[in-house]
């Protein structure tokens, strides 16, 4: 069974969806740069252990890359998943885990990488807008992706809504993807994501 483990900074909704997938594999542990991240609870009531290194007791990013991947090692990862982790990781860290570390973004990358991503795409009119699983290299939120799923803009959005719904997609495509990984069939060639032997999908579309 490949142990996978999951940073988060807030609120833990993809490590929910996570946990709750079913996948064959086992969360090893949920760590977070912050002590008061909501989602640290939800790990904790369901027996996963729960761990805070804290951003704050570290002067540089070197000394909190370090701690952080110190901790992560004490569960022997096989996959690293960033679910909402609201810190840049630096580049030797990338390296470390290149090739096992996956991250969640709220926009069809290359659109609209770093933050806001959805007032973004509501101030430049775009039609389809979505969320993006992607591999972690040291460039921020550019990697081989691995999956990713569309929904319409609609006239009368707003942040919000337009939020909410790329996150309901989020909560299908982040364990789809995960279950992939874990089951070891996908292949990165020339920075292109295959699924081998299957007819899995790698774009999603939205059910209206
Ligand atoms: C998600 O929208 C994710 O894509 C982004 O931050 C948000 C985290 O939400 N990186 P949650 O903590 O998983 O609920």
């Amino acid at each position: 069974m490949k142990n996978i483990v999951i940073l988060i900074s807030g609120r833990g909704s993809n490590m929910e969806a996570i946990v709750g997938a079913g996948l064959p594999a086992k969360v090893a542990a949920v760590i977070s740069n912050r002590a008061d991240a909501p989602g640290l609870k939800f790990a904790a009531r369901s027996g996963i252990p729960a761990q805070v290194v804290d951003e704050r007791e570290f002067s540089s990013r070197g000394a909190f890359d370090a701690a952080l991947e110190v901790t992560i090692e004490g569960h022997s990862p096989d996959l690293v998943a960033l679910a909402g982790f609201m810190r840049i990781l630096g580049g030797d860290f990338a390296r470390h885990y290149s090739g096992r570390m996956v991250n969640i973004h709220p926009s069809l990358l290359p659109a609209f990488p770093g933050l806001h991503t959805h007032r973004r795409a509501l101030r430049e009119g775009v039609k389809l807008h979505g969320c993006t699983v992607h591999f972690v290299t040291p460039q921020v939120d550019h990697g081989p992706i691995i999956a990713q799923a569309a929904v319409p803009v609609h006239a009368r959005d707003t942040e919000m809504t337009l939020a909410a719904r790329v996150l309901h997609q989020e909560h299908r495509v982040y364990p789809l993807a995960i279950r992939w990984f874990v089951e070891g069939r996908l292949a990165v060639e020339n920075g292109i994501v295959r699924v081998d032997g299957s007819n899995a999908r790698q774009a999603l579309l939205a059910e209206e």
